[in-house]
């Protein structure tokens, strides 16, 4: 349908406004392109010293993937059409069209899309991306994670879109190669640690 078409495009738009590098120039904070990490996600901008500017950064995030797939879910929109707007809402925040398509992992941006399909869901997932965090103090190990078992958390409880969310966790898992070679060379930064580590 043209609407749902509509909303594909807004999400991606809308995802592609990069807040993490917005919110670092409006704090004055060191662009999070090319320090750190080199993520423009909520993690780095905290590492690189923003406590209120990386809690902004994520729930601005967050809302990249809430509002489209919430406003199509009010407009009627079916479940699989939700599932590509959603996708849309990440694919623009990983490859922003405003920025050189140089975006972040997603992982913000799918948690919000996917807070619309159900709490049970959303919940589980942040409670087991917390959960991985506490025990590993990674947070790139905590995406992982929680990506690796949203397709199984999904099919118990929201089946429908279970298709979907393998897409995503798929996106974000290899999204994610350079944390997992660091990971497994034991150079990846703690997420209480300031700046990343050179060699
Ligand atoms: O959400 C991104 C996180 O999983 C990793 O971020 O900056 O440590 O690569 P970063």
């Amino acid at each position: 349908t043209p609407l749902a078409l509509l909303m594909i495009i807004a999400a991606y738009l809308l995802g592609s406004i990069s807040s993490a590098v917005l919110i670092s120039r409006l704090y004055r904070l060191p662009d999070p392109r090319k320090s750190g990490s080199g993520n423009p996600g909520a993690t780095n901008v905290l590492r690189l010293g923003g406590k209120s500017a990386a809690a902004m950064v994520l729930v601005a995030d967050i809302l990249k993937g809430m509002l489209p797939v919430w406003i199509s879910y009010f407009l009627g929109i079916n479940p699989f059409l939700l599932g590509i707007i959603g996708i849309a809402a990440c694919l623009g925040h990983i490859y922003p069209l405003f920025f050189h398509f140089q975006g972040g992992k997603g992982v913000a941006t799918a948690l919000g899309a996917l807070a619309p399909i159900g709490w049970d869901l959303s919940g589980m997932l942040i409670g087991t991306w917390i959960i991985a965090l506490a025990v590993t103090g990674y947070s790139s190990a905590a995406s992982l994670i929680a990506a690796l078992s949203a397709p199984m958390l999904t099919w118990l409880v929201k089946p429908e879109y279970t298709m979907p969310v393998s897409m995503l966790s798929c996106l974000i898992i290899f999204r994610h190669h350079e944390n997992i070679r660091r990971l497994l060379d034991g150079e990846e930064t703690k997420i209480w640690d300031k700046f990343a580590k050179k060699n």
